[in-house]
């Protein structure tokens, strides 16, 4: 399966969201990546409800929702109903974080748990079985535009094995500090999913950037 690559709108100009959301649409892209960030889980606020719903409301590709948030079950109804395809935590901001990936699923979301870079993969052990997806960050949470941590490597490597001796359908993705020059090397180390917000908006030529990420 050739792997997906999920435009991050945080890197968007927001003054011209729609523009920004058609452009996706007309690519080869194969998700909006949206980032949901409450100043308190990350040390900044991105965007809430009323712009998901814009979003949304122009977007034909399925919506990727990266929740940045502590008490994330407080919001699963209202991100289900707004058409949030999947629904991704943090697994540092989850106490009780099987009932919260079942009442994701309950509502009819697909399923995904976030990891920040200090946070090892071996504690998905016991519920990569029930995931749709982890999420990989290979930047601390919180902003764009940072630099990509390369021990990333090794824990898609470890991942990759794990879902692989649990024999777990999950999809890996990637998110923080990627563009051309890694996305090859994340793909060979396992990588299902690339998200990338300042590689493709800050480029020249988005479109162009898109179509060489989906192809490296
Ligand atoms: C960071 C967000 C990312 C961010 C990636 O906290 O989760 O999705 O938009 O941005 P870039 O690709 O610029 O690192
Ligand atoms: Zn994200």
């Amino acid at each position: 399966m050739p792997h997906i690559i999920a435009p991050s709108l945080l890197a968007a100009d927001f003054a011209n969201m729609q523009r920004d959301v058609e452009l996706v649409n007309e690519s080869e892209a194969d998700w909006f990546h949206i980032d949901i960030m409450d100043g308190v889980f990350v040390p900044n606020i991105s965007y809430g409800m009323p712009v998901l719903k814009a979003i949304a409301k122009h977007a034909t590709k399925p919506l990727d929702v990266h929740l940045m948030i502590v008490d994330p079950d407080r919001y699963i109804k209202t991100f289900a109903d707004l058409g949030s395809e999947i629904l991704t935590v943090h697994y540092e901001a989850c106490t009780h974080l099987h009932r919260t990936v079942q009442a994701i699923k309950e509502n009819g979301m697909k399923a995904g748990v976030a990891l920040n870079p200090h946070t090892p993969v071996e504690v998905l052990r016991d519920i990569l079985a029930d995931l749709d997806l982890v999420l990989i960050m290979s930047v601390n949470p919180g902003f764009g535009g940072q630099k990509f941590i390369n021990r990333t490597y090794q824990k898609l490597n470890r991942l990759s094995t794990m879902r692989r001796e649990m024999n777990a359908k999950c999809l890996i993705e990637v998110d923080g500090g990627v563009g051309l020059n890694n996305s090859q090397q994340l793909t060979a180390h396992g990588a299902d999913a690339l998200v990338a917000g300042s590689a493709i908006f800050r480029a020249t030529s988005p479109l162009d950037v898109i179509s060489e990420l989906k192809v490296s």
